[in-house]
Formats: structure tokens, C-alpha cells, sequence
């Protein structure tokens, strides 16, 4: 697996017609993602034991898949091991994975991953923009500040938007309006 680096990978991890940011933890060898129950991406993958992780940079795809639903247009089917598995068409790289259940809590899905394919689409050198990385990390704090609107969160999200609105360029600016959006 050349894709994925030691560490937390963030990419968007689609499963049947469903797109959501995920982390998939990549440590010795073995990748896996940690999933809240309740959320389509658990309830798939348990339901059809596959996942596509997908690398983009389009940091509205991020915001959008996180909070609304892309339309099925924004998803191509790959047959791969015996499934149709869902791909996002704007990957650039994308990496298909059979996904078994290591451990299930009352909160929470350990998977395992199995890599199965790895594609690369296109190139994909792109330069570090603090404006992108906040769009991810002001995401996160969003998902969960909808769901306690904890002020703390919102500090965060808040001092990532500083970030955003600095150094961002016309998209990450469009991602940003979307996500305030999505949590006022
Ligand atoms: C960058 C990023 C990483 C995330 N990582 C995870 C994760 O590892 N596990 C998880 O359960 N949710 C994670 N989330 C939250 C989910 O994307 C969010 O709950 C989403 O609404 C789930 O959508 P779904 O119901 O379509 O699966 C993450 C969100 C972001 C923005």
C-alpha cells in the first residue's frame, strides 16, 4: 500500500452511495478505521464489508460529504474481490478495501482493512495551504459541535476559519461558507 502514510490518513471513505470523511489509522502494516455508530459509513461497511478510500483535494467534497449528501453522479462503480464497490469520480487516487469487524462497542466499530486495489488517477502534487488543513481540522470540531454545541468547539472552529479566510485561496473560501452554513 504506497498511498497511505504511518499516521492518521484522512481521505473520504465511500461505501454504497455514500461519501464521508473518515481517518484510517495506518500503523505496522495494518490499516483500520474507527467508526461511530450511527453513521451510514458504519452501518454499510457492517451491512457489505467493503469501503473505497478515496485521496482528493477539493476541500468543498470534504465539507459536503461530511454534512449533506453527494449526488449519484458523484459515484463510479468499480467491480473489485466479487463487489460493486463506489468510488468518487473527482479521486485521484483511490484505494478499495475489504473491511471485516475486529471489535464492536456500544459506541463505537473497529474495521480492519484489506487492501484489495490502489489505483492512481492522475498526478497529484499539490502545495500545503494552511487554508486547506483547516478546512479539515475546522470539519471535524463541526461534526461533533453539531451534535453538543459545545463553545469550546466552536472556539476552534472559529480560530480555524482566521486560518482559512487568511491563507485560503477561492475554494477553501467556499468551503468555509458551507460549513458555517451547515452548523448555524
Ligand atoms: C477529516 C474528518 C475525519 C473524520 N474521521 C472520522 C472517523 O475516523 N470516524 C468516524 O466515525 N467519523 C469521522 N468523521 C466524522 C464523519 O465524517 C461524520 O460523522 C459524517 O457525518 C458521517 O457521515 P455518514 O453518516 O454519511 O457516514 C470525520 C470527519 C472529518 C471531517
Amino acid at each position: 500500500m504506497g498511498l497511505l502514510k504511518g499516521g492518521i490518513n484522512e481521505i473520504i471513505a465511500t461505501t454504497a452511495n455514500n461519501a464521508a470523511p473518515i481517518g484510517i489509522h495506518y500503523r505496522e502494516q495494518t490499516a483500520r478505521m474507527i467508526l461511530f455508530l450511527g453513521s451510514h459509513t458504519a452501518e454499510n461497511i457492517e451491512r457489505d464489508g467493503w469501503v473505497v478510500a478515496n485521496f482528493v483535494h477539493d476541500p468543498i467534497l470534504y465539507v459536503k460529504s461530511a454534512f449533506g449528501d453527494l449526488s449519484r453522479e458523484a459515484f463510479v462503480e468499480e467491480p473489485v474481490a466479487g463487489h460493486q464497490m463506489h468510488r468518487l469520480r473527482e479521486a485521484e487516487a483511490w484505494i478499495a478495501f475489504s473491511a471485516t469487524i475486529e471489535n464492536k462497542t456500544s459506541e463505537a466499530l473497529v474495521v480492519r482493512l484489506t487492501p484489495e486495489r490502489e489505483i492512481m488517477e492522475g498526478a497529484f502534487i499539490q502545495p500545503i495551504n494552511r487554508g486547506f488543513n483547516s478546512i479539515i481540522d475546522a470539519t471535524v470540531h463541526a461534526t461533533r459541535y453539531i451534535r453538543n454545541r459545545d463553545a469550546e468547539l466552536k472556539k476552534l472552529i472559529d480560530y480555524h476559519a482566521g486560518i482559512i479566510r487568511k491563507c485560503g485561496g477561492k475554494r477553501e473560501i467556499e468551503a468555509l461558507n458551507l460549513l458555517m452554513s451547515y452548523i448555524e
